[in-house]
């Protein structure tokens, strides 16, 4: 479903500065089955439906029902399986663990205002919930999505710290596409009779424009909401680094450095116990190559997709030199994803010359069984043997060691600022 939804920035700045002082935390007790309701939250009502975990108000039934069916499945997978703070403690409680516990109240309404959905937040109950427009109430881009902000607003540490703003509509649509594809969902789909499908996944933008920052919130050019494969990589974990894996998105807000407005890379820099967020993103840039990243249809995708994606990176200098155009240069954590033409068996040798910090990778893959191999560049160079039965890409990722701040709705010049190269390669052409 491509109609994302829209929310407007206005929703972040009315969250910013509400939290309160957390109270002191009280003993644990067991999470009820059933929460409480409260129509004091939002406006309320007394036409709804209830689910264990959330109260949809003003929808006709069967739209209720589906929307209460995907809600509780989505509650089920990310909060009782993998451990995520409930949506049903209040945000303004120090407690993880004590009640009491609340339902989200979900208001089905006529329109929104350049939106789909929305989530809103009660400040004095500390409780999210949200509007979506009726006909989107049994979409999950829509309605799972709009509860992912719940989700995070509710684990309280990416609240009110401006940096982590545009991160929330990719935290929100990657907790959508986990609900609908992933296998770590699977259990909870069946058991609230969801079926996923699986079309949410934009490659022409997310590779095409991967020159961008990797997560940017730019009217009308962003990524933003668009960016969460990376998410989907970070939490499959295909390459194995030490600390990342299905826990990895609920560790960047349990382990995001209280009030310090960082941005979530450098949480990830904590979270990741065995390389930097530089050499992670290279890895990540690198499998998006092929969309090789674990994800249950993208790569399939990526095959039928390839020919409507824009790879016009580099310009030819001659005698198999290139040098990437200044407009697609790799700004902060972005990249190039240029595909190389071999004929036969190849030996391809590449050099880069920058004076810029980047991660090379090529990615080569067996056109019979889709798998990939990746060749790091060692000082600027490699040379690969490419066979018949195989195609190669060549991956130059803007990947500084240290993670730098800034805000994506205002991107700084230290983001901004592109990766300069020429690239010489031999066995193969651009
Ligand atoms: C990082 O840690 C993971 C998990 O312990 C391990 O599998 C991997 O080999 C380590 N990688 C490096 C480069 O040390
Ligand atoms: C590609 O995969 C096929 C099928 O497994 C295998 O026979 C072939 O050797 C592979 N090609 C290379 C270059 O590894």
């Amino acid at each position: 479903m491509k109609s994302n939804p829209i929310l407007l920035p206005f929703f972040l700045y009315a969250l910013a500065g509400v939290r309160a002082a957390p109270q002191a935390a009280r003993a644990v007790d067991a999470e009820p089955a059933t929460f409480t309701a409260n129509a004091n939250v939002g406006p309320g009502g007394s036409s709804f439906k209830d689910s264990d975990h959330f109260r949809v108000y003003n929808a006709d039934s069967a739209a209720a029902t589906s929307a209460l069916a995907m809600l509780e499945g989505a509650y089920e997978c990310f909060v009782t399986k993998l451990g995520w703070r409930s949506s049903g403690l209040s945000y303004n409680s120090a407690a993880d663990a004590a009640g009491p516990w609340y339902k989200t109240n979900i208001y089905s309404v006529s329109t929104l205002e350049g939106a789909a959905g929305v989530m809103q937040s009660d400040a004095t109950a500390g409780l999210g919930y949200l509007e979506v427009v009726a006909e989107y109430l049994s979409t999950p881009g829509v309605t799972v999505h709009e509860f992912g902000h719940a989700l995070h607003y509710h684990q309280q540490t990416w609240v009110g710290q401006g940096n982590t703003g545009a991160w929330w509509e990719t935290l929100a649509n990657w907790v959508a596409d986990t609900y609908t594809t992933s296998d770590l969902c699977a259990d909870a789909r069946t058991a609230h009779g969801e079926t996923g499908t699986a079309d949410a996944i934009e490659l022409p933008k997310v590779i095409g424009d991967s020159f961008q920052v990797i997560v940017d919130g730019s009217v009308d050019t962003g990524n933003y909401y668009q960016a969460w494969p990376f998410f989907t990589y970070l939490t499959n974990n295909p390459d194995n680094f030490g600390g990342l894996g299905s826990d990895t998105l609920h560790q960047l807000m349990v382990q995001y450095s209280k009030d310090s407005n960082e941005t979530p890379l450098h949480t990830l820099a904590r979270v990741a116990s065995n390389a930097t967020v530089g050499e992670i993103v290279g890895r990540y840039w690198a499998r998006m190559a092929y969309a090789d990243i674990g994800h249950p249809t993208a790569k399939d995708l990526f095959i039928a997709q390839r020919d409507s994606i824009n790879f016009a990176n580099l310009d030819s200098q001659g005698s198999g030199s290139y040098k990437v155009k200044s407009a697609r240069q790799p700004k902060y954590m972005g990249s190039n994803i240029i595909p190389l033409t071999t004929s036969g068996a190849a030996t391809v040798a590449i050099k880069v010359t920058t004076t810029g910090v980047y991660t090379g990778t090529v990615a080569v893959r067996n056109t019979s069984t889709g798998a990939v191999r990746y060749v790091t560049l060692s000082s600027g160079a490699a040379s690969v043997k490419v066979s018949a039965s195989e195609e190669a890409t060549l991956v130059i990722a803007n990947t500084p060691a240290e993670p730098i701040l800034y805000d994506g709705f205002s991107l700084s010049s230290d983001v901004t600022k592109g990766l300069d190269y020429t690239v010489t390669i031999s066995g193969a052409t651009v």
